[in-house]
C-alpha cells in the first residue's frame, strides 16, 4: 500500500478548494510513519510536499512522533529521514521509556505564542519523569540505539521478505528501522481473519502480537530497541511457525 505524494497533494488542494479554505487551517498534523493506520511509510516526496503546501498557505506542520520518535525508525526522529523540519514535534511513549511524560517541541517562533502561565497541565514538569527523559536521551545516544534499531530492523525485514516467497498472503512487508508492518491480503481483500488466527496461534506459543490498519490486517512489529538478538530471533521463529501453519 503506497500513496504517491502527487496524489496526496492533489487531494489536499481539492480539499482546500471545495471544503476548507487554507487560510482557516491552523495546522496539518501527520505521523511521518503511520502507526495505528497500518504502519505505512510514505514515499520520500510526501513530507517535502506537505512542507511546501504548509509554507505556501502559512499553515503549521506538526509531526506526531509519539510512536515513531526516539530511535524507533533507526534515527532519533522519523522526520530525520527527510530534509523536512516540522514546526512542532509531539513526543511521548519512548520519551520517558515507561515513565508517564509527553511533550511538544517547537522553536521560539511557535513557543513564544504562549505567555507565562498560559499553558499549564496538572502533572506537567514532573521532576522524576523529566529526569527519566534525560536518562533516556543519554542512554540512547551513548549506546547508539538509533543505529541498533536500523541494523536489527534490516535483519527483521530481510527475514520477513524471505517469508513472502512461500506465503502469498503476506502481501507487503514495509517499515523503517524497528517499526515494521506485515500486511496480509487474500483474494484481493484484507485478510483480517487470517491475522486473528496467526495472532491466536502465536499467543499459544508465547508471543503476543498486535495488529493495526483500518482493516486490522497488518501485524506490527515494534520490539524493544534493547531486545537481545537471540530473543528477537526466537520471537520471529514463533511468528514464522504460526504464519506457516495458518497461511499455508
Ligand atoms: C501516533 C500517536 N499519537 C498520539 C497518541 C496518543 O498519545 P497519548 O496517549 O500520549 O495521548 C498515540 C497513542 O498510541 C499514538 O500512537
Amino acid at each position: 500500500m503506497t500513496t504517491s505524494a502527487s496524489w496526496s497533494s492533489a487531494e489536499l488542494e481539492l480539499l482546500f478548494a471545495t471544503t476548507t479554505a487554507p487560510e482557516t487551517v491552523a495546522a496539518i498534523i501527520v505521523e511521518p510513519v503511520q502507526g495505528e493506520g497500518g504502519y505505512v511509510v510514505p514515499p520520500p516526496t510526501f513530507m517535502p510536499m506537505l512542507r511546501r503546501i504548509c509554507d505556501e498557505h502559512g499553515i503549521l506542520l506538526v509531526a506526531d512522533e509519539v510512536q515513531s520518535g526516539f530511535a524507533r525508525t533507526g534515527k532519533m526522529f522519523a522526520v530525520n529521514h527527510t530534509r523536512v523540519e516540522p514546526d512542532i514535534i509531539c513526543v511521548a511513549k519512548a520519551l520517558g521509556n515507561g515513565m508517564p511524560i509527553a511533550a511538544i517541541v517547537a522553536g521560539h517562533r511557535v513557543m513564544s505564542a504562549f505567555h507565562a502561565g498560559e499553558h499549564g497541565t496538572t502533572y506537567g514538569d514532573n521532576a522524576v519523569a523529566c529526569a527519566a527523559v534525560v536518562a533516556v536521551i543519554d542512554t540512547m545516544t551513548r549506546e547508539h540505539i538509533p543505529e541498533r534499531a536500523e541494523r536489527l530492523g534490516r535483519h527483521v525485514m530481510e527475514r520477513a521478505r524471505g517469508w513472502q516467497r512461500d506465503i502469498p498472503a503476506l502481501a507487503d512487508v514495509r517499515g523503517l528501522g524497528m517499526m515494521i508492518g506485515l500486511e496480509f491480503m487474500k483474494g484481493g481483500a484484507p485478510a483480517t481473519t487470517l491475522v486473528d488466527r496467526i495472532s491466536t496461534n502465536a499467543l499459544a506459543r508465547g508471543v503476543l502480537l498486535l495488529s493495526c490498519g483500518i482493516d486490522a490486517n497488518v501485524i506490527r512489529l515494534i520490539p524493544p530497541l534493547t531486545i537481545p538478538e537471540p530473543e528477537l530471533d526466537a520471537g520471529l521463529d514463533i511468528l514464522e511457525a504460526a504464519m506457516r501453519e495458518e497461511a499455508a
